[in-house]
């Protein structure tokens, strides 16, 4: 089995952070969202991986994601020469996927569990061409949507449905075999000028085909959005084992549901978990509250931080209001003036959001 895994993408939802850095190397809970990934396919013990790259990010994954062996895995990047589908992606990886079975994943997408036992559910019957996870979801008409068929097979799919067929998404998983391609190829591009992925998948059923679905139970989000990447950080952190690598003083809390990384410094604050404080990061006199992720190199100081994710080389110092719902980037400086007038002085980039009550 090999590993398919699709980080192109622009990341408009996510502006302006994706104007200097791809949208699947943002960290949730101290680590990008790609290595997340990257890992969940190595612990299913899938060793040759492929990411998909395009134009304008791949460059930067590359750089980022390296080679592979710090997973002791092979990574293989595959340019895309446009946006032009899911399906159209699967087509450009023919040759790095060859005649193998494959598991292709969303780069940006965190699954609860990980995949290790959807792959040995695929791999113990050779006989199914595909399996794809599925899962209920509140608004099915954002997805693509399967029906199930009484022998427990994928009857029929449709991408992104007008009105109701069914509430069970498609969220970015899918295993196939090569027939994949037949179907890739046979399928027209969708009205968004897509070759869809879910129009392959719907090809291979009607051609004969095995395909199978997991329902996923757990919880699945797909980190497009900033209230999706706050979401996600939450969740990841509840499922951390805490560890206190970095120094705590005696004047500070730390809940038990904490991990301070190495080189990281409290001095006189409080910290309730889950939460992250990243590397060399010091968080001198301040509250950091529940689902909050600090990245490396950042200074807090004087400050309330509350379900928020701030990236690496920041700095916040003495708000006097908790911040909290936020997602701060990278060597971002926060701090209170000294002279009057009193006033708000921002230097914001394009697409920025402020709120202030
Ligand atoms: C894509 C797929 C869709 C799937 C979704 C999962 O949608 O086309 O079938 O349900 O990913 O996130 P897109 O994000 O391109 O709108």
């Amino acid at each position: 089995m090999k590993g398919l895994i699709l980080s192109g993408g622009k990341g408009t939802r996510l502006r302006p952070l994706t104007y200097t850095r791809a949208k699947q190397l943002t960290p949730i809970a101290n680590k990008p969202v790609l290595f997340r990934v990257i890992e969940a396919l190595c612990d299913a013990g899938i060793t040759e991986i492929g990411i998909i790259i395009a134009a304008d990010t791949g460059a930067e994954i590359q750089e980022t994601v390296g080679n592979g062996s710090r997973w002791g895995v092979n990574i293989t990047f595959i340019p895309q020469s446009a946006p032009l589908g899911l399906a159209h992606a699967v087509k450009t990886a023919q040759p790095f996927i060859g005649d193998d079975r494959f598991v292709m994943y969303l780069g940006d997408n965190v699954i609860q569990g990980g995949i290790s036992s959807l792959i040995a559910d695929f791999v113990n019957h050779p006989e199914w061409n595909s399996q794809i996870v599925l899962k209920h979801v509140e608004q099915p008409e954002q997805f693509g949507v399967a029906i199930l068929s009484e022998d427990g097979r994928i009857k029929s799919l449709v991408e992104k449905p007008k009105s109701f067929i069914s509430d069970l998404a498609l969220i970015g998983v899918y295993m196939f075999d090569s027939h994949i391609f037949e179907a890739a190829d046979a399928i027209k591009p969708s009205w968004r000028n897509e070759l869809e992925i879910t129009d392959a998948i719907q090809w291979l059923v009607q051609n004969g085909y095995n395909v199978y679905p997991h329902i996923h139970e757990g919880w699945w989000i797909d980190t497009g959005k900033q209230d999706d990447m706050l979401r996600a950080n939450s969740y990841v952190l509840e499922e951390l084992t805490p560890a206190i690598n970095g120094t705590v003083d005696l004047q500070s809390s730390v809940d038990a549901r904490v991990t301070i990384e190495a080189g990281a410094e409290v001095i006189n604050s409080v910290i309730r978990g889950p939460a992250i404080i990243g590397e060399g990061t010091r968080i001198v006199n301040s509250y950091i509250g529940p689902f909050t992720s600090i990245y490396h190199h950042c200074t807090i100081e004087h400050c309330e931080i509350e379900y928020s994710i701030v990236l690496e080389n920041s700095s916040i110092q003495d708000v006097d209001t908790r911040i909290q719902d936020s997602l701060i980037g990278r060597n971002v400086e926060i701090a209170r003036g000294t002279q009057r007038p009193k006033a708000l002085k921002l230097t914001l980039a394009d697409y920025s959001k402020l709120g202030i009550q």
